[in-house]
């Protein structure tokens, strides 16, 4: 009837204007948002590289060099965490190496660990923030997907989330490293520690003593879940 009345576009378009462009954009983020985290959660280790390596979700992807998918052992007990690839690590599309990548290794040694070997390292944001700058909450949200699957398809003992970014990433809380550690968490089911970021650690010595007690903590926890 509205048809016969030429009423029906007039009607359309209003009820659509009304709704606000905003809130059908809101809806349609959340639709695409919820496809790809369902798409993601199907994908075997090849299809996930792949797609990491091709992504385009955020806008890190226009200034990276490489993403930086993750490295290790896939049926590793321990995944360590960081938040987001360096420069050095944009560039070589390696998790942790130079520096920074040399005190993890030390963190790994200093309790009996090799990465590659019962180990995978990986980031909370696959792709380099230009200028250094933390990632953002919507980046790391887009990333999030890659990052479940991989915990999906590792299935670890025991999480290590390094630094404040990555720990409250997990945790979706405020609340500091210096608040968080010496403390058994959960992420879906899986056991977590906090600790320092070998990037903080490397400027802020004194936080080192409290590091190795993170770790002995972490070892005498995985010990534990083994038996
Ligand atoms: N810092 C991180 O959080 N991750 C890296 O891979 C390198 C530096």
């Amino acid at each position: 009837m509205l048809e016969e009345l030429g009423l029906t576009p007039l009607w359309h378009r209003r009820t659509l204007q009304h709704v606000t462009d905003s809130a059908m954009e809101a809806i349609h983020q959340a639709d695409v948002t919820n496809n790809r985290h369902a798409r993601v959660m199907q994908m075997d280790w090849t299809q996930l590289k792949v797609s990491v390596a091709d992504c385009a979700a955020c806008p890190l992807h226009q200034t990276r060099t490489h993403s930086v998918f993750g490295a290790g052992d896939e049926n590793a007990d321990w995944l360590w965490v960081g938040e987001s690839p360096g420069v050095e690590e944009d560039a070589n599309g390696a998790p942790f190496v130079g520096q920074v990548g040399k005190l993890l290794d030390n963190m790994l040694a200093a309790i009996s660990l090799k990465r590659d070997s019962n180990v995978y390292i990986t980031n909370i944001v696959k792709c380099h923030p230009p200028a250094n700058h933390n990632p953002e909450n919507a980046e790391a949200l887009q990333c999030h997907p890659y990052l479940a699957r991989q915990i999906e398809l590792i299935q670890p003992r025991l999480i290590i989330a390094l630094g404040n970014f990555a720990s409250q990433s997990f945790l979706n809380t405020d609340a500091t490293v210096a608040s968080l550690r010496g403390k058994l968490h959960q992420f879906s089911g899986i056991p977590l520690i906090v600790t320092y970021h070998p990037s903080y650690l490397l400027q802020t010595q004194a936080d080192k003593t409290k590091a190795w007690e993170d770790l002995c903590f972490a070892k005498a926890t995985m010990q534990r879940l083994l038996q």
